[in-house]
């Protein structure tokens, strides 16, 4: 007795653990081969981005905050708060408040149309090209907003910002960055063609 409900038991477990195979196989999901991240990163940034996309200006006004704390040559390139030279005086700006949720608006389309390859590239391929009519502006500096965004984020998603989760933000500002500098170089040569 005790031995058939020990067999029952058994068949049942069996039979759950088969359940899988009643449906179809999981095969790794496919991903666009321009994209750097598996189907499960770009799952889990998309995921945790939501997070951010609800605190767009102070994630962005902080960014803004680390880049200048950084280099403070790149705020002369700002004509409409370059005179706002301490952290205080740039963190109640209302002028910076709205570039920051500007940009921040830019990477929050960005990373949403991560499934999308052809609209991301497109998209910032243009805000890319966009920096070449600003004046003094010098397409490596796409690369000093790599550490304060990472920061930003960490900052905004505070526990959640996980070392797998910090692994896949920086895989994705690195192919952000390099996407914008792509349009920015194409718009420049494209500019020396005419
Ligand atoms: C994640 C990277 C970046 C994104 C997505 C981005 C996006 C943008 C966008 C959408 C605009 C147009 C703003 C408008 O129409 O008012 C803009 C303007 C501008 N960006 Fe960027 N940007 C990035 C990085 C940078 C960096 C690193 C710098 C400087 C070192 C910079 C300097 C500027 C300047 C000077 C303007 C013109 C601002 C003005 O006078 O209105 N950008 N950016």
């Amino acid at each position: 007795m005790g031995c058939e409900l020990t067999k029952l038991a058994a068949t049942k477990s069996r039979n759950q653990a088969g359940n899988d195979s009643s449906s179809p196989p999981s095969l790794p999901a496919s991903t666009d081969p321009r994209l750097p991240l598996t189907a499960k990163q770009k799952y889990t940034v998309i995921a945790s981005w939501k997070a951010v996309s609800r605190a767009l200006e102070p994630t962005g006004i902080y960014m803004f905050i680390r880049l200048f704390e950084e280099n403070a040559e790149l705020l002369n390139m700002f004509t409409k708060f370059r005179e706002l030279k301490t952290k205080e005086q740039q963190s109640s700006s209302m002028e910076l408040a709205e570039h920051a949720k500007t940009v921040m608006s830019t990477l929050d389309e960005g990373i949403k149309s991560l499934d999308d390859m052809d609209a991301f590239l497109t998209y910032l391929h243009e805000v890319g090209a966009s920096h070449t009519k600003i004046p003094g502006f010098n397409r490596q500096y796409f690369w000093k907003i790599e550490k304060p965004f990472l920061d930003a984020v960490e900052r905004t998603l505070e526990d959640r910002y996980s070392e797998n989760v910090e692994n896949i933000y920086k895989l994705t500002i690195k192919f952000i960055i390099e996407t914008l500098i792509d349009g920015f170089d194409k718009a420049q040569s494209d500019k020396a063609k005419s």
